[in-house]
């Protein structure tokens, strides 16, 4: 039997979930993996298992699937604080480091998930990954004011690195709507836009250095480099047996 991707992500997601309990607040993550997360939690509270549960949405599409799903919510600062928090990643290193943003939250994300008490990662283990930035791109939200400024900036903090790239993130907005297939700018649930960076076999260096210096880039908003945060990552493996790495 072969388990697909989608049937990884639905284990870790419902692994994750068997650590909630009742009355707590939770954040709820963005993405494909945490779209199953939020269905369970759904179940779990029509079933009446779990009772006096709040999530604190990480974007404005979590936030509608989770209203859907009848998980009644809190808004950031609203809570008195988060117990635990289970999202998604699009890479984990080996030392629980993460890339996220590549669906665009980042900002929320980090904002909710370094507030709580516990985050728990949810991934297939197609995600583990030897260095960050192996396998796509790393997203620094940006102001929109001068993204081609900020964009130089960023270039700069990894001047002569071979096989560096950036770029700004762009959509076609409605492709089938016309011939006119003119780019424009992605936007984030903040109003911002993203700023892509590429490494050819990772990342290299002391991240946290890194980070320092792309954070004091002004009209640098945040990265989706998400250090020393995860404090669980659980990873469905495609042998079908589950591992919690912390
Ligand atoms: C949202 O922008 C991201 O940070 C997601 O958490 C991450 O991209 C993981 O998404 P998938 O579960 O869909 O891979």
């Amino acid at each position: 039997v072969t388990v697909t991707q989608e049937e990884l992500k639905r284990v870790a997601a419902h692994r994750a979930v068997e650590m909630v309990e009742s009355g707590m607040t939770l954040g709820l993550g963005t993405g494909s993996t945490a779209a199953h997360a939020l269905d369970r939690l759904g179940e779990l509270l029509r079933r009446e298992e779990l009772r006096g549960v709040a999530g604190v949405p990480t974007s404005l599409k979590t936030e509608a699937h989770a209203a859907r799903a009848g998980i009644p919510m809190l808004q950031l600062g609203e809570a008195p604080g988060i117990h635990l928090s289970i999202d998604g990643a699009d890479e984990v290193d080996p030392e629980l480091n993460l890339v996220k943003g590549r669906g665009g939250s980042l900002l929320r994300e980090k904002m909710i998930e370094g507030a709580g008490e516990r985050f728990v990662v949810i991934v297939d283990e197609s995600k583990l990954v030897p260095r960050l930035g192996c396998t796509g791109a790393i997203p620094v939200e940006v102001v929109p004011f001068g993204c081609l400024h900020t964009l130089g900036l960023i270039r700069k903090v990894f001047d002569g690195l071979p096989g560096f790239r950036a770029r700004l993130r762009t959509v076609v907005p409605n492709p089938k709507a016309s011939a006119d297939d003119q780019e424009v700018p992605f936007v984030t649930d903040n109003g911002n836009y993203i700023v892509e960076m590429f490494f050819d076999d990772g990342i290299r260096g002391d991240l946290r250095e890194i980070s320092d210096r792309l954070l004091h880039i002004t009209g640098v908003i945040e990265h989706g480099m998400f250090l020393g945060m995860a404090t669980e990552v659980v990873v469905a493996k495609k042998d079908g047996t589950v591992v919690v790495l912390h």
